[in-house]
């Protein structure tokens, strides 16, 4: 049984059919409407989500399939004690896919190993954010044209933010990416993602507390919220969520071409008046992640056809 527990499940060439699968979506829609008919999608969501369960549902419904699920941990059997691995075999019983935010690093994984249905990490705790990734990946072709040769900076939350973790997974397998990790002294990028990551692999990064200085040779800007949710301490959450604000006036540093992306959602890190410049990508990025998921349901229900 094929899940997506963390990005590095799927090889190269498996992401490059998944873009090329959502770029024929995008053109061919109606190709695609009955793709998983008589299917159903089942959303686990243990942690709050707006983008990423409506994004599923809505790739669902317009592959023709049905969707059920919980969105939140009090409302299902886990405020009864229930582990989540019994949840999984029961959800098996139901749904012919699940797709699983958990606030506990690991647990879709334990969902998977119980599961006899394909498994899809949505989100666990700090760690990992496949789809966002897959997401982040089809933006990053469609508006740059390229997933090469790329100078991206990550800015903010480089240590909690899950979503900056399975991206930099994901680019380090392609040539000519070097990164620019902006972050204060207290989030930056965990020591296991640079090790096992950025080191073993022998990718180009820089580490900095500056985005201004950061700002004129990157091709991408990869802004994130700082995640409160994952302080011990809400006055250290105080004093760092506004460490970054990209304004209207800091983007003339920029280059003229920059792609300017968030997962969202956003808290005050990129000022609103920057929403109106041709250079912000973000909302772009929340369509593109409902078609890259609707590839990723295909191709997961195809596999589990096998
Ligand atoms: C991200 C997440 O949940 O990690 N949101 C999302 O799925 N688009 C980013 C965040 O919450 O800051």
């Amino acid at each position: 049984m094929r899940h997506l527990i963390g990005i590095e499940d799927l090889s190269v060439a498996e992401i490059e059919d998944l873009i090329a699968t959502a770029e024929d979506i995008i053109a061919n829609p109606d190709k695609y409407s009955k793709v998983a008919a008589g299917k159903k999608l089942a959303t686990l969501f243990y942690e709050p989500s707006t983008r990423t369960r409506l994004s599923f549902e809505a790739a669902m419904m317009e592959l023709g399939g049905n969707v059920l699920g919980f969105s939140e941990a009090q409302s299902s059997s886990a405020a009864k004690g229930e582990s989540v691995s019994d949840t999984a075999k029961v959800i098996s019983c139901f749904a012919d896919i699940m797709v699983m935010r958990h606030f506990k690093e690991g647990a879709p994984m334990v969902a998977s190993m119980n599961a006899t249905v394909p498994v899809i990490n949505a989100g666990d705790g700090g760690h990992n954010h496949p789809t966002q990734t897959l997401t982040d990946l089809l933006t990053i072709k469609c508006e740059k044209g390229r997933l090469t040769n790329l100078t991206v900076g990550l800015c903010g939350d480089l240590k909690f933010g899950r979503t900056v973790h399975s991206l930099i997974t994901a680019l380090s397998r392609y040539t000519g990416i070097r990164f620019v990790l902006i972050s204060p002294a207290e989030l930056t990028l965990p020591e296991y993602v640079k090790s096992e990551v950025l080191d073993r692999r022998g990718i180009e990064y820089v580490e900095t507390t500056s985005l201004d200085e950061s700002l004129p040779e990157l091709d991408i800007l990869y802004m994130t919220r700082v995640q409160r949710e994952r302080f011990f301490n809400e006055q250290d959450y105080i004093r760092l969520k506004d460490s970054y604000i990209l304004t209207v006036d800091k983007l003339s540093l920029a280059k003229p071409d920059l792609c300017i992306m968030h997962p969202l959602p956003r808290v005050n890190e990129i000022s609103v008046g920057v929403d109106a410049d041709s250079r912000a990508c973000y909302f772009k990025q929340v369509l593109y992640g409902k078609y890259i998921r609707m590839a990723l349901i295909k191709m997961l229900l195809e596999e589990a056809a096998k």
